[in-house]
């Protein structure tokens, strides 16, 4: 029997669409696996009773299948499905980290990032690895077709989930199938400037590369209050404010000492928009973890 911790991402982070992404110090999901003569998985935790547990629609299902590796695996889900926060990536990338140990297969962290993005397509109807990549990984990642580059960095963030349901696919129907070359110049040097910030742990350079003119003010619309929450995180301190992944979450990068404030100031104007919503107050963290 083996235990893997495997944190919460956020993926884009505005301006990296389908590239960027970060590990969370929390929440997680925690994985579980037993050596079995077939695939079984058990669900449990935040939202288990939306995820299927066969193992031909289950993210890990896929994972096991990939690696060759049948067990009976056990989740306890710590992050919310359809959340924006990648949580069928955390269990996706705790089941490969966990199969790929307990079966002695040998492959590195980065080997495991195309498996475990392969299980995520299961639910998400595509392969990305900018969630997957920083849950395996940690830190900030960029998630190219070639492979992913990998940078340790220290940020505080406030990922703020409202009580609204937006799926991966819904929010990929409203991404734009083009863009003017003025929008793709502006992105690329917004990009860069996170990148930057990123290997600086400088949070208002991060802040400042994170707006994005192309996906972001398409996918805004299927998020109640999401202007109002916005202008509420800046005026409470934060330095960069987009949606976390495909949504609805709302991702916000703060100075240090900010958090408090930011989160309050995000769940209210949530509320203020009729949204319930929590706040969770964490930072950039390390990757899945065997225990
Ligand atoms: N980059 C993906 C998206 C994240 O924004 O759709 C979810 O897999």
């Amino acid at each position: 029997m083996l235990t893997v911790r495997a944190p919460a991402t956020s993926a884009n982070l505005g301006s990296g669409f389908d590239v960027f992404g970060v590990a969370f110090e929390r929440p997680a999901d925690v994985v579980r696996v037993e050596k079995a003569d077939r695939t079984t998985i058990e669900v449990t935790g935040v939202g288990a009773q939306y995820i299927p547990e066969d193992p031909e629609k289950n993210t890990v299902g896929a994972v096991a299948e990939a690696l060759d590796a049948p067990a009976h695996i056990r989740i306890d889900k710590g992050v919310r499905p359809a959340s924006g926060l990648g949580s069928s990536a955390a269990s996706a990338a705790g089941a490969a980290v966990a199969l790929n140990e307990l079966y002695d297969r040998g492959k590195t962290r980065e080997e495991l990032v195309p498996i475990a993005a392969e299980g995520e397509a299961v639910v998400s109807g595509d392969a990305h690895a900018d969630n997957v990549a920083p849950s395996i990984l940690g830190g900030f990642t960029i998630a190219r077709s070639d492979g992913v580059t990998n940078l340790r960095t220290d940020l505080p963030m406030v990922a703020c989930l409202p009580e609204i349901v937006v799926s991966t696919r819904d929010a990929r129907r409203v991404v734009p199938d083009g863009a003017r070359m003025d929008e793709v110049v502006e992105t690329v040097g917004n990009a860069a400037t996170l990148t930057a910030g990123m290997a600086r742990s400088d949070p208002g350079l991060v802040g400042r590369g994170m707006d994005d003119p192309i996906v972001t003010p398409a996918r805004a619309e299927l998020i109640d209050g999401y202007a109002a929450v916005r202008e509420a995180a800046f005026e409470a301190g934060a330095t960069g404010v987009t949606i976390s992944g495909a949504g609805p979450a709302v991702l916000s990068v703060c100075r240090e000492g900010t958090r408090r404030k930011v989160a309050a100031a995000m769940v209210d104007a949530f509320a203020d928009a009729g949204v319930e919503a929590r706040a969770y107050q964490t930072r950039v963290g390390d990757g899945a973890r065997v225990y």
